[in-house]
């Protein structure tokens, strides 16, 4: 069945969504991606350690994103990412620390939906806090959808085996023109 993406809203995480619902555990790795939103989310934000945004379809959540800032090394960008920059060490950068799809619902175009208001809310930031780049620290499985969907530059393997990828703020702020 083709999923009716007006019937989706997406919000800031409350106590009030019932996160108990959301299943996400098809994958290896993706079961910590559940256990975050059931039980951390909603600490890690009153820490302000990162904001969550869900995703909800008659008030189930069927996806969320996490949010916090974050920076990267000019090491780990290309050379022509420097053009016309001055050489500062790391740049700014906001980091999706999670970002999932509830098993259910995977592979239906939730995420490309998701990372378009991920897109906005980052547009929306940008009059205010200096931010050059959207960083992910990606597992393995789920680079190509980053990188091939998404359009990240896939900058390197970290020692944990995750891959770094980033992307600039001023293409999407273009791609949305
Ligand atoms: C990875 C994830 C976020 C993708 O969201 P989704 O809603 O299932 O995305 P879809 O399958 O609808 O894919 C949308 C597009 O991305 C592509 N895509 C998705 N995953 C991909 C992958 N691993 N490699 C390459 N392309 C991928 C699809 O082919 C599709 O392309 P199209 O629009 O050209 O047809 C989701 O599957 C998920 O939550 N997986 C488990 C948790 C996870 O791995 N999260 C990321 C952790 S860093």
């Amino acid at each position: 069945m083709t999923l009716n993406f007006s019937e989706i809203k997406i919000n800031l995480l409350t106590e009030c969504v019932d996160v108990r619902q959301f299943t996400c555990r098809k994958r290896a790795h993706s079961s910590t991606l559940e256990n975050f939103l059931r039980r951390h989310a909603i600490d890690n934000q009153k820490k302000q350690l990162s904001v969550t945004w869900v995703a909800t379809m008659r008030d189930v959540p069927i996806g969320y994103f996490s949010l916090a800032c974050a920076s990267i090394d000019l090491t780990d960008l290309t050379p022509d990412e420097k053009d016309g920059c001055p050489l500062y060490d790391r740049y700014p950068a906001i980091i999706i620390g999670k970002f999932a799809v509830d098993d259910r619902y995977q592979q239906q175009g939730v995420g490309p939906w998701m990372m378009e208001h991920l897109y906005a809310i980052i547009i929306r930031l940008l009059d205010l806090v200096g931010c050059r780049y959207i960083i992910v620290e990606s597992k393995p499985a789920s680079v190509g959808f980053y990188e091939d969907r998404c359009r990240f530059v896939n900058a390197k393997t970290l020692d944990n085996g995750n891959v770094l990828l980033y992307k600039n703020v001023i293409t999407i702020t273009k791609e949305a023109e």
